[in-house]
């Protein structure tokens, strides 16, 4: 393995790359990262990059997002198939369809979407900042929010506007179910419970802390106790325990692993720097549209 880390260090240098990595990732690619984060990050660090190959190490929108911020940059995802099911749960004749029954609407669309769906949308949100958005471009007018019924009723709930759902959702966050998550208290009372906001409002009711990826990193840091529960993608606990050596951390289950997530190998890195593959392009009109979506995501 030293000698694979070793070929794609000189690979990087030679193609002048930066390896941006999300926090679900198989371990062995969390530590190569030049970066590592949830969505919201990651886009910021791939629009403010200077080098000239962006390596996303994530799922499809990631590397999508990636390339409508630095459009002039080439952005490669080392497996082409990695995607976000969820993101593939909405199409643009459907969201027209949303629209046209609610014309006055903002519409928001979560950042696990494809572009198509980001150029088709007033503006973009993470789990990071979904919350502050709509309570931010809101005003008085409901809000279309696509493609994730959890998080868009986490909205709803948090700031009381008229949040209108669609039916989308993470599989892997609603493999966790709130008598898990009951089951997982009863066992280790001492623990707080940590959880995504993809999850089931009955989880998240349940929970002391409700957040991104990176939120929860930085909950954690903060805070004196030392066992917590975390209800989201089990690829998380690596850079949790690493950085946290004397915590104790409990799943709530055994289910909560993306495959997406997993697909992308230090092998499939090497093969990316070495052969330049797999490019992200997208149409410019796409690109145009969804970047303004992106922009308001990233401005406030
Ligand atoms: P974060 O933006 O919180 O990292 O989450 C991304 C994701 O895909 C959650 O399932
Ligand atoms: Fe998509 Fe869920 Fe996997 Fe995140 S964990 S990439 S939302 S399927």
């Amino acid at each position: 393995m030293k000698e694979l880390i070793n070929e794609i260090n000189e690979l990087k240098r030679e193609k002048d790359a930066i390896i941006i990595v999300h926090n679900y990732q198989c371990d062995e690619v969390q530590d190569i990262a030049d970066f590592l984060g949830d969505s919201l990050e990651m886009a910021k660090v791939a629009r403010d990059s200077d080098k000239s190959v962006i390596v996303v190490c994530g799922v499809d929108f990631m590397a999508e997002t990636a390339k409508i911020l630095s459009p002039n940059k080439m952005v490669l995802i080392p497996d082409k198939d990695a995607t976000c099911p969820m993101a593939h749960m909405i199409d643009t004749e459907i969201l027209s369809g949303l629209k046209s029954h609610n014309p006055d609407s903002l519409v928001m669309c979560y950042v696990n979407s494809t572009a198509e769906i980001k150029a088709h949308s007033d503006v973009c949100c993470t789990s990071a900042n979904a919350v502050k958005l709509v309570d931010h471009f809101t005003n008085g007018q409901p809000v279309i929010f696509v493609p994730d019924m959890s998080l868009g009723n986490y909205c709803r709930i948090e700031t009381g506007k008229d949040v209108i759902l669609y039916e989308g959702f993470c599989p892997t966050h609603h493999r966790i179910f709130p008598e898990d998550v009951k089951k997982a208290k009863e066992e280790h009372p001492a623990a707080l419970v940590l959880t995504h906001p993809e999850c089931f409002e009955e989880v998240i009711n349940m929970s002391d802390y409700i957040g991104s990826t990176s939120g929860i990193v930085r909950f954690i840091e903060k805070s004196d106790c030392k066992e917590f529960i975390i209800c989201t993608e089990q690829g998380l606990y690596h850079r949790l325990k690493k950085e946290n050596p004397e915590i104790t951390i409990y799943s709530p289950c055994e289910l909560n692993i993306c495959p997406n997530m997993k697909k992308i190998t230090l092998e499939d890195v090497r093969d990316s720097l070495e052969n330049m593959q797999f490019e992200i392009n997208l149409p410019d009109d796409i690109i145009h549209k969804a970047n303004k979506a992106l922009k308001r995501m990233l401005t406030p």
